[in-house]
């Protein structure tokens, strides 16, 4: 077991007591002592259509025999350009392009490097600035933890991207607690926008990323008229405005994209996870047409954009995204989300009033529960809250004392009864 260290994993915890996963299908993992467990968070964020779906695993396998790889530089082949079209098509009117990478965190870098170009294509090349969010989860690489605001994925790790700033986060439990939805407070939050703009000149300021939904930190909801501030402020200002839809991407609130859902388009897209429903790594960077077109300059026979990956619209990917796109439509996936948003909200409102739950928050087929931290030893009670629900047969994930929920968007009424019990039976045995 020692040679694999594993990511955003307590190693020498796990491999005293590993928890492995041998199978799955549909709404359930098997486990390697043959238990079966309902997933309560799409693997991590990203199985929107549940697990084994024989359509892509089956574009998968066709793929894999016709054409294994093509150069993703100078050369094509149809199905990335298919893929694309089809993104396009699910994404919100005035998002045209779609660069691809192979997961959230290049499709964060990927942005903010265009974002950077794009302005110095225009000749505003003093445009550099990136502002993000605390509490932000942007990836892990060195801009997307520059503008991310999560602690712990920045303090170890030196000085990072210089020319960054951070909006406030917008968690305001006082106010909001135990809200169903969005929340009424905070919109004035965006407004340090115009703060920051006055300290450093809107000249200087390249983007804007947030998510639209804060999903890793927690499941932060956006107040009521935030996202519609911070557009406003970046359009009046010539910054642009990234939403990183890598988890509220394909169905989690109920409409295709957070974009779609609370009317606020931005000018760029970064998503992954549930573009191929998790099976194969793979991003994308969405942008309107003024953005790609003001590289689409000089001489035709010159690469505009000295960007891009080795795997950027692998055929494999985008046969497995293809189909999974197809199975979200054919079976009606986001509409199922959105039918079944009221009763999932009922469902996770009702542990109000357990122990230790101080806030529940929702939105679509997502949700939270926080828990009062021990003292001096936070993280552990939503910790020993995760093995409880293992052990009843249910997977969750946690983040510091927060319980995050998003399982795949096939789910029925009876598995989020079975969810929420066996979720409830675990709070209850909570210390
Ligand atoms: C909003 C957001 N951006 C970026 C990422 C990073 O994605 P990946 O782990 O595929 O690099 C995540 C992952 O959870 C995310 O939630």
């Amino acid at each position: 077991m020692s040679a694999f260290w594993m990511p955003f994993t307590a190693n020498r915890q796990f491999k005293k007591s590993p928890r492995m996963f041998v199978g799955a299908e549909g709404m359930y993992y098997k486990t390697s002592d043959g238990r079966e467990v309902l997933d309560g968070t799409a693997g991590l964020w990203c199985c929107n259509a549940g697990h084994c779906r024989p359509k892509i695993t089956e574009a998968i396998r066709k793929q894999a025999a016709e054409l294994d790889y093509a150069p993703a530089f100078q050369m094509g082949h149809p199905k990335a350009f298919e893929l694309a079209s089809a993104v396009r098509d699910m994404a919100p009117e005035g998002m045209e392009h779609v660069f691809f990478t192979n997961s959230g965190s290049e499709s964060v870098e990927t942005a903010l490097k265009i974002a950077i170009a794009f302005h110095r294509a225009r000749g505003e090349g003093a445009r550099t600035r990136l502002i993000g969010r605390e509490r932000g989860y942007h990836g892990v690489n060195f801009g997307g933890i520059s503008v991310g605001g999560m602690v712990n994925n920045r303090k170890m790790f030196g000085t990072l991207l210089a020319g960054v700033d951070h909006l406030p986060h917008t968690h305001l439990p006082a106010q909001n607690a135990f809200t169903r939805g969005q929340p009424e407070h905070g919109a004035y939050l965006a407004d340090d926008l115009e703060r920051i703009v006055a300290l450093h000149g809107a000249e200087t300021i390249a983007a804007v990323i947030v998510e639209p939904m804060a999903g890793s930190t927690g499941v932060l909801m956006p107040p009521r008229g935030y996202l519609e501030k911070l557009r406003e402020i970046c359009t009046k200002h010539g910054i642009l405005l990234i939403f990183d839809e890598v988890i509220t991407g394909f169905g989690r609130l109920g409409s295709a994209f957070a974009a779609d859902h609370f009317g606020v388009l931005p000018d760029m897209m970064t998503v992954a996870k549930g573009l191929t429903n998790g099976v194969i790594p793979m991003g994308a960077v969405l942008t309107t047409a003024a953005i790609h077109d003001a590289f689409m300059q000089g001489p035709e026979h010159l690469i505009e954009l000295f960007h891009g990956y080795t795997y950027s619209g692998n055929p494999i990917a985008s046969a497995a995204g293809l189909a999974t796109l197809e199975t979200y439509r054919e079976e009606g996936l986001f509409e199922n989300a959105a039918r079944l948003a009221p009763c999932w909200e009922d469902a996770l409102h009702s542990l109000k009033g357990l122990p230790h739950v101080i806030d529940i928050r929702n939105m679509g087929l997502i949700g939270a529960v926080e828990l009062e931290p021990i003292a001096g030893e936070p993280t552990k009670r939503a910790f020993t809250a995760f093995l409880n629900a293992y052990e009843a047969g249910l997977l969750i994930r946690t983040t510091g004392d927060i319980i995050a929920l998003s399982p795949p968007l096939m789910i029925d009424g009876a598995q989020i009864d079975e969810l929420f019990g066996k979720l409830s039976a675990g709070l209850k045995a909570l210390d």
